[in-house]
């Protein structure tokens, strides 16, 4: 197995395995340890069918909770990121986010394969937290050790939400539900429970306010803070081929989806990686 650090600012291309086959120990050991060390491996040229991608996933560490999305037909862990040719709906996950935030406890990673790419766009940014929270000036660091987050799913899945009744026509397979209303508070510097390195755990996708504060002043905090996090020193953009596999560490990065697509199918199976128990 070959892992080369990409020419931006973090992830790697690993090569030289097949993610289909058995893997020994050392093997998931080995692309678990360059997970840690990168945030974000690429795998291309994987031959993925939905059974195979389900084995990777636990043996990166088991399934994680995926609710408001219907898996795939004959799978029970594997939801379809999909747009069709025609389709004119808002883009699904455009915000920067990290997956399930909202969860008591969010998922260690995702896994993304390929299947219908577009000849153009449709690329995956990846904005590395452990580096921006690493280059913030110490003050900075303090006041946001200090704050704790409150996310939600409300914005995006509840019954009213931007996927929720009034989202016609989309081809994906997403369920809201009233359950999308709930919050969960997260610290908004989150220590990695594997590597013990810092990161900030702030998404505009799914945080809804920040405890004790005023939500004009934490609206304002949260803006800057986002604009911070997702400058271009911090960002890996992943152009995608069918037939690649791309594993994310959520607790270290955020991401989000693009357009520029237009007239052209594109579809993903992703599962998401449980929160790690030591
Ligand atoms: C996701 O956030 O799971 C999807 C990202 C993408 O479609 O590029």
């Amino acid at each position: 197995m070959k892992v080369e650090p990409t020419d931006q600012p973090f992830g790697a291309i690993v090569t030289g395995v097949d993610l289909s086959a058995p893997l020994d120990a050392d093997i998931i050991a080995a692309i678990r340890a360059s997970w840690l060390e990168h945030g974000v491996l690429a795998f291309p040229g994987q031959v993925m069918d939905d059974a195979a991608l389900e084995r990777f996933t636990l043996a990166m560490g088991g399934f994680g909770e995926d609710p408001f999305f219907d898996t795939v037909p004959g799978s029970d862990h594997v939801a379809a990121i999909l747009r069709e040719a025609d389709e004119k709906t808002p883009l699904f996950a455009e915000n920067w986010h990290s997956d399930w935030s909202f969860l008591r406890e969010p998922p260690s990673g995702t896994c993304l394969v390929g299947i219908d790419i577009p000849p153009t766009g449709g690329d995956t940014l990846f904005a590395d937290q452990r580096a921006a929270f690493a280059a913030l000036p110490a003050d900075k660091q303090d006041h946001y050790r200090s704050l704790t987050a409150i996310h939600s799913a409300r914005a995006a899945y509840a019954p009213d939400g931007a996927y929720g009744e009034q989202d016609e026509g989309r081809s994906m397979a997403i369920r809201p539900g009233e359950s999308a209303r709930e919050t969960c508070p997260h610290p908004l510097v989150q220590r990695h429970p594997e590597t013990g390195e810092e990161a900030l755990f702030s998404c505009g996708g799914y945080i809804v306010g920040i405890e004790g504060m005023a939500d004009e002043e934490a609206f304002k905090l949260l803006v800057e803070l986002l604009a911070w996090q997702t400058d271009e020193r911090f960002i890996y953009r992943h152009r995608w081929e069918a037939g690649t596999l791309v594993m994310w560490d959520n607790r270290r990065v955020l991401h989000r989806a693009t357009g520029g697509y237009e007239g052209h199918r594109r579809e993903l199976h992703r599962t998401t990686i449980a929160a790690w128990k030591p």
